[in-house]
């Protein structure tokens, strides 16, 4: 029997990390249903202070700090990102709160497996604060995307959405908890299909194949 190759996921992370961990287990502490097929290989951090690396570390994950103390360049920053990144062979890249602007040259490498998932309903609130920004904007939905990454921030092709209320009562707390359940979700749902290859970027829009309707829209009342 030919062995079965196992495709490798490389995670960049600068926080938390409870988007890592809904990746490791699904909500209801089940193994992640992706498995064997797919492995976490690596989590690269920018930050050595960052949460997520305990969560990592907590997995037996290997871990990887690429920062510079001294100001630098993004490109020579990227270069270290890329050099560890690429050691692994990753078939899929995910940001889970990887809190920096990547140049259109790194995207461009990683086009096609490289997704990010944000706090909002895009293309409302691209950028930081959106749950604050929601809140005054007043809107009634708001939610989370899973898209691949394009060279313009928080504007590349949609592949999966969670929309969520706003209640008159809520705060940012309050709403970032909201949004942050659906996150934990989504993201797991989409690694899946896109490793499968059920999920393709083409023309710079995410095509789905064999996905049920409802499985990458999440409403939630
Ligand atoms: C999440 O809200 C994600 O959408 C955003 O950054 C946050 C990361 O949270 N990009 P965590 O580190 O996964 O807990």
């Amino acid at each position: 029997m030919p062995a079965m190759t196992i495709k490798n996921i490389v995670v960049l992370v600068s926080g938390r990390g409870s988007n890592l961990q809904a990746l490791l287990f699904s909500a209801t502490n089940e193994r992640w249903e992706i498995e064997p097929g797919a492995r976490i290989a690596a989590v690269i951090s920018d930050r050595d202070d960052a949460e997520a690396l305990g969560v990592a570390r907590a997995h037996g994950i290997p871990v990887h700090v690429v920062s510079h103390a001294e100001p630098t360049s993004r490109v020579a920053l990227e270069a270290s990102l890329s050099q560890v990144i690429d050691g692994y062979a990753p078939a899929l890249v995910v940001l889970a709160g990887f809190m920096r602007v990547l140049t259109p040259q790194f995207v461009r490498r990683y086009l096609g497996r490289l997704i990010n998932i944000h706090p909002s309903l895009l293309p409302s609130f691209p950028g930081l604060n959106t749950h604050q920004r929601a809140l005054q904007a007043g809107v009634r939905i708001h939610g989370a995307t899973v898209h691949f990454v394009s060279a313009e921030v928080d504007a590349g092709a949609i592949i999966a959405q969670a929309a969520v209320p706003v209640f008159a009562d809520d705060d940012e707390a309050s709403l970032a908890a909201r949004v942050l359940q659906q996150e934990h979700r989504l993201l797991p749902r989409v690694v899946r299909r896109v490793l499968e290859g059920r999920v393709q970027l083409s023309q710079q829009r995410a095509v789905l194949r064999d996905v049920a309707r409802d499985e990458l829209s999440l409403l939630v009342s």
